[in-house]
């Protein structure tokens, strides 16, 4: 089950995918924001994503037990979330066996789409193990080993998949776990896969892909943009900062001993 998009309720698929082989879950599953796409006047290209609780609590449970069978021993997953929801997929990841290792803050640096409580900025990245892990990228070029990431969510995308759905998430995002957590020819899960950027970013940085999305209109989008893609395409670094920096530039090297790390930690109290 290689390089493929699903077109499939992933509770239906994922029991077809056989056990500890996947080498890492990256995915970013309905928020349950309560939002349905025949009443969401601003938002042209939304998904019904309005589920009871209790239907979107079994929902979370049974994928995360999916994703611990079929994600091998040692292995990442990380779940895009936002603060509502993240109690629901801290509790799934945990129940279905996977170890909590961090909550990953994605500064978005403009806002989402809530302008009346602190209009939201931020969305989570839950960085869950099974077993022990060992980060695959020794050399980190950029602020990435931090868990605060600064990259700016890009309003005026043009790709056809920006086009086509609402909940996009910038390039820049999603190859930081793929480099951190998997090699070139491992195999990524992307069980909500939308219009596959996950998939997308997998195969330009030469790994191998498995995406799920249940609605015809997203896959096709998404068949679409990775038959476009080349396997040895970079995608997109960094994003922008609030100040319009890019984040190369406000970047701090990554302090090779403890004692340098020490030492950098003074200086920048
Ligand atoms: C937040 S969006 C993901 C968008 C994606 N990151 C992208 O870049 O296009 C979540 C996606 O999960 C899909 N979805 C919701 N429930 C699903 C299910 N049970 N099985 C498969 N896909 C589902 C929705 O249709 C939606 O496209």
């Amino acid at each position: 089950m290689h390089n493929r998009m699903i077109l499939a309720d992933c509770r239906d698929a994922l029991p077809k995918i056989p056990s500890d082989s996947v080498d890492l879950v990256l995915t970013d599953p309905p928020y349950n924001t309560g939002l349905k796409a025949s009443n969401s006047t601003r938002l042209t290209h939304f998904f019904d994503d309005a589920l009871p609780a209790d239907e979107y609590r079994a929902l979370a449970r049974e994928v995360c037990r999916e994703l611990f069978r079929v994600l091998r021993e040692d292995r990442a997953a990380y779940v895009f979330m936002n603060w509502k929801s993240l109690g629901v997929w801290l509790d799934a990841l945990a129940g279905a066996g996977f170890r909590l290792k961090n909550a990953i803050v994605w500064d978005k640096v403009v806002q989402g789409l809530n302008y009346q409580n602190y209009a939201y900025t931020h969305e989570f990245l839950i960085f869950a193990v099974k077993g022990q892990f060992h980060p695959r990228n020794r050399g980190l070029e950029d602020d990435a080993w931090h868990d605060l990431w600064h990259i700016r969510r890009e309003l005026r995308q043009t790709t056809a998949a920006v086009e086509h759905h609402e909940t996009v998430k910038p390039e820049a995002v999603l190859r930081r776990p793929i480099e951190h957590a998997s090699e070139p020819g491992d195999l990524v899960l992307d069980p909500f896969a939308g219009t596959g950027t996950t998939c997308v970013v997998a195969k330009k940085l030469g790994r191998h892909f498995l995406g799920i999305e249940r609605e015809s209109r997203y896959h096709a989008v998404a068949v679409a943009e990775l038959t476009r893609t080349r396997p040895d395409a970079a995608p997109a670094r960094c994003g922008r900062t609030w100040r319009e920096t890019p984040c190369e530039a406000i970047r701090r090297p990554r302090p090779r001993t403890r004692r340098a790390s020490r030492r950098a930690w003074k200086a920048h109290r």
